[in-house]
C-alpha cells in the first residue's frame, strides 16, 4: 500500500540548550532533520512525507530537503498536536497507513523501518519499533519503593506505524478525554487498538541532551 510519513519537527529543543532547535543542528555534515527524513524517503512505498514545522521556522529553507514528496504543515503546541495537524492533511483512502517518526531520531535504519512495516502488514494492525529495557528498573520518589519487573518492559522508539484513519480517530479521542499522548501508540492503547512491538536497534536514539549529539556522531562512524 501507499504509505504517508509524518515527521514532527516543530519542537524547540529546550533540553538541548542550543542556539537553534536540535533538528537543525549539524551532524556529519548535514542537519539532524535530514538524517531523520532520509531513511523514510528511501522507501519506495513512502510517496508523501508530511513535515510538521513551526510556523515561523527560519531554518528549513536552508536544509537540503527538496524531495518533491515533502509537504510542509504547521506544527502545534505539543508533539501530539504537530502529529495531529499532519494527519488532518492526509487522505486516508490514498494513504491507508502512516509512519510517524521523530525529527530528532537521525539514526534509524531503513532495515528496521522495513521490518516494522512487514510485521504490521502481516499482523493487520499497527505497531512500533521498541527495544528491551536492560537496566534494573526502580519505582520511587526519594527512596526506592520497589523494583519493577523488567521482563516485559520496552523503550518505545519511532517510527510508529498505524492505519491512518484509526490513528487520527484515536488521537482525537484521547485528546478530548485529556489523556497524555506522548507517542502514537499511547493513543491507540487508549482506544484499545492492538500495538505490535517490533524489536529495533537501540542506537536509534532521540537527540535530547547535548551528549546525545556526540553519541549520535560516534554511532554514525561505526560500520552498521
Ligand atoms: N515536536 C513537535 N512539536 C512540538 C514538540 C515537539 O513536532 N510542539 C517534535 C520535536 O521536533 C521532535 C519530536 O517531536 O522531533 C520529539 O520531541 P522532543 O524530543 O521532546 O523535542 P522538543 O520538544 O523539541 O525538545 P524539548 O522537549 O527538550 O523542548
Ligand atoms: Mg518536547
Amino acid at each position: 500500500p501507499a504509505i504517508a510519513a509524518v515527521i514532527p519537527a516543530a519542537g524547540v529543543g529546550q533540553r538541548m540548550q542550543a542556539d537553534k532547535p536540535k533538528q537543525y543542528l549539524r551532524l556529519h555534515g548535514k542537519t539532524v532533520l535530514e538524517h531523520s527524513v532520509r531513511p523514510l524517503l528511501a522507501l519506495e512505498a513512502v510517496t508523501a512525507c508530511y513535515l510538521a514545522l513551526s510556523e515561523q521556522d527560519p531554518y528549513f529553507a536552508a536544509t537540503g530537503l527538496t524531495d518533491p514528496r515533502i509537504v510542509r504543515v504547521n506544527g502545534g503546541s505539543e508533539r501530539v498536536h504537530s502529529v495531529f495537524n499532519a494527519l488532518q492533511q492526509i487522505d486516508a483512502a490514498r494513504y491507508p497507513w502512516v509512519l510517524v517518526h521523530d525529527a530528532a531520531r537521525p539514526l534509524v535504519r531503513v532495515s528496521d523501518i522495513q521490518l516494522l512495516i512487514e510485521r504490521c502488514l502481516a499482523a493487520g494492525h499497527g505497531g512500533i519499533l521498541a527495544t528491551p529495557v536492560r537496566d534494573t528498573m526502580k519505582r520511587g520518589r526519594q527512596q526506592v519503593n520497589c523494583t519493577v519487573d523488567r521482563t516485559d518492559l520496552w523503550h518505545a522508539l519511532t517510527p510508529q506505524f498505524f492505519p491512518t484513519a484509526a490513528l487520527r480517530q484515536a488521537i482525537a479521542g484521547a485528546l478530548a478525554a485529556g489523556v497524555a499522548v506522548t507517542d502514537e501508540a499511547s493513543a491507540m492503547e487508549w482506544a484499545q487498538q492492538p500495538v505490535l512491538l517490533v524489536e529495533g536497534h537501540s542506537d536509534n536514539l532521540k537527540i535530547t541532551r547535548p551528549a546525545d549529539l556526540q553519541l549520535a556522531a560516534f554511532y554514525l562512524e561505526q560500520p552498521r
